[in-house]
């Protein structure tokens, strides 16, 4: 049995910081009133999150990379075709499978949208986006009724995750949520064609790139300069 550093702890913050803000933005988004203060501030703040994934799957530790995890539909049919047949490929290394991979990417642009129709969203009472009056009515009312619908589209994205997750618990007996909780894994010997180097990236690539995209979420969000 080896023990791999599995998830980094940017890629886990990330995960658990999302988690609590779609928590979030869904009980002020249903509350309304004054919570639709909390919910502006939720959605900048996913939208911050959402850049840093998008610029960790090209800096990040191997794990995190999008060029280590994304793969084309053959793989994930072929993925998809042993899981169903008990007979699962075996898989190149550690890491997000093909269909994993899938979901995160589903996340992300799904996710990722719902917080961009929020910055052109008004709802003509209490909430107007950032960038509603930019655009015209007519294409402000059509993102506030995508942010609507897209909203469906996150729970049952959400509800998928969560279906996959004790799928792989209860029946295939491997718990994935204890390494994104502690970033660690153990694997039977074997398991894997190559077990990853250790590929933490140093502290200060981090701090850098939370700098950078929480500067750029703020321009974006509060327009300073225009
Ligand atoms: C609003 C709820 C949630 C959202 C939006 C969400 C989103 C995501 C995303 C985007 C990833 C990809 C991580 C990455 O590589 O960046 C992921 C992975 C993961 N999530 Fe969640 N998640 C949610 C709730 C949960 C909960 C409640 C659990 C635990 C019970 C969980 C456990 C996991 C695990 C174990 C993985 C890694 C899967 C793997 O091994 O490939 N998630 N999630």
């Amino acid at each position: 049995v080896a023990v791999i550093k599995l998830w980094d702890f940017p890629t886990r913050l990330f995960h658990w910081c999302l988690v609590l803000a779609i928590i979030g933005l869904f009980v002020t988004g249903k509350l309304g009133g004054n919570w639709m203060e909390w919910h502006q501030r939720l959605g900048f703040f996913v939208l911050g999150l959402i850049l840093f994934r998008l610029v960790w799957g090209v800096v990040g530790s191997h794990t995190a990379r999008f060029s280590q995890f994304v793969r084309g539909p053959r793989a994930v049919i072929g993925y998809l075709r042993g899981l169903m047949s008990g007979q699962p490929q075996p898989v190149a290394a550690p890491g997000h499978n093909p269909l994993g991979a899938l979901s995160v990417v589903a996340m992300l642009v799904v996710v990722g949208f719902q917080a961009v129709s929020g910055l052109f969203s008004d709802d003509d009472i209490l909430l107007r986006g950032p960038y509603a009056a930019a655009v015209s009515k007519d294409l402000s009312e059509w993102f506030s009724k995508m942010h609507e619908w897209n909203s469906n589209l996150i729970i049952g994205l959400v509800v998928l995750h969560l279906a996959a997750i004790a799928f792989y618990v209860f029946y295939k007996k491997d718990n994935l949520v204890k390494p994104m909780i502690t970033g660690e894994k153990s694997l039977p010997d074997g398991q894997f064609q190559t077990l990853l180097p250790e590929n933490a990236r140093p502290a200060w690539v981090f701090v850098v790139v939370v700098l950078v995209v929480a500067a750029t979420t703020y321009c974006v969000v509060a327009r300073p300069f225009w």
